[in-house]
């Protein structure tokens, strides 16, 4: 039974895939990036960034030696820059131990790693035989199975996995994968989902049931928070003054503009701008400078930060 939904799947596939570029190659560094810049954002976004990466960074080697600035310069409009920093920490591990390690269960270790990442890159690039749950795969299935589980908690989507991964036995994993992945998104879409061009309908749960529009299941959305932050700009000879952001839940880690900021219990009525991230929504005051002691800073010019902290919340503050 499942043998020949399989080759109903594949044979869709073959016929109405579309030519990406990263489908071209068995390549495990292009494949590597193509997912990483594939789990932020649609396929047709990504060609573009995914084009000009590998002009820069061809291959590992040149990847290892890249400096972080150069790698977020490229990464700008993706957003998710700790993953961008993580590619580059990988491939210089990847890079010195000289050879690509070919299973999910080794690719783990490496820092960017997740399940998702590690299971695309060992079945595309190696055909090691294990299933990739996306938001596409995970519709799919649910759908198909009639699923009404709350998959983003782990023992249902452990679940889930064991079936994905049951898909992709006795067949090409790097196809099956791929086309499980391709009809989530051409065909088994989230809003008025193509029923009558789906290859596999007459088995699916759903689409017996009309449930097509309420599987699979969803996670309610975090609430937003609110935040006032008030950076001062801090000028000495065509620099800014920056410190590392340790107190604000957004951009953790990251250089910002020193300040004080505190959360709020509503939004703020009185700001210059806001600027939101992920479910945080940020008002923005510009605040003259105190007193400070100049040492705690870090000095950068405007396109030296933009290259180290590439979000547009510090190039609105700069504008402004
Ligand atoms: N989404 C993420 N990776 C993909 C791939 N290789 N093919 C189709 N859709 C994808």
């Amino acid at each position: 039974m499942l043998y020949s939904l399989q080759s109903k799947l594949l044979d869709w596939f073959e016929k109405n895939k579309r030519s990406l570029p990263w489908r071209k190659t068995t390549d495990p560094y292009k494949i590597w990036i193509s997912e990483v810049m594939l789990q932020q954002t649609t396929s047709k976004a990504v060609v573009p960034y995914y084009n000009r990466f590998l002009k820069h960074f061809p291959d590992l080697k040149s990847l290892s030696k890249a400096k972080t600035e150069q790698v977020f310069s490229l990464w700008s409009g993706l957003g998710y820059y700790n993953r961008a920093k993580n590619l580059i920490k990988s491939s210089r591990i990847i890079y010195k131990q000289k050879f690509f390690p070919k299973t999910y269960k080794e690719l783990l270790k490496f820092p960017g790693f997740g399940a998702y990442i590690a299971r695309a890159v060992s079945s595309i690039a190696f055909e090691e035989p294990v299933g990739v749950l996306d938001g596409n795969v995970i519709r799919f299935l649910s759908r198909f199975y009639g699923l009404k589980i709350k998959h983003w908690q782990s023992k249902e989507k452990a679940e889930l996995q064991k079936i994905s991964d049951s898909w992709v036995q006795n067949q090409k994993s790097s196809k099956m994968n791929q086309a499980l992945m391709e009809i989530g998104a051409l065909i088994c879409v989230k809003q008025k989902p193509l029923c009558l061009l789906c290859p596999v309908r007459v088995n699916c749960q759903a689409y017996k049931k009309g449930l097509q529009e309420k599987l699979p299941l969803k996670k309610e959305k975090k609430s937003t928070e609110f935040w006032h932050y008030y950076p001062e700009k801090i000028k000495r000879q065509h620099k800014w003054a920056f410190v590392k952001n340790t107190k604000m839940p957004f951009l953790k880690g990251h250089l910002l503009f020193p300040g004080l900021s505190k959360k709020l219990k509503h939004k703020a009525t009185n700001y210059d701008f806001d600027h939101s991230i992920m479910n945080y929504k940020i008002f923005i005051t510009i605040k003259t400078k105190r007193k400070h002691s100049l040492s705690l800073f870090k000095w950068y010019s405007s396109s030296e930060i933009k290259k180290l902290n590439p979000s547009s919340l510090i190039q609105k503050v700069l504008k402004f």
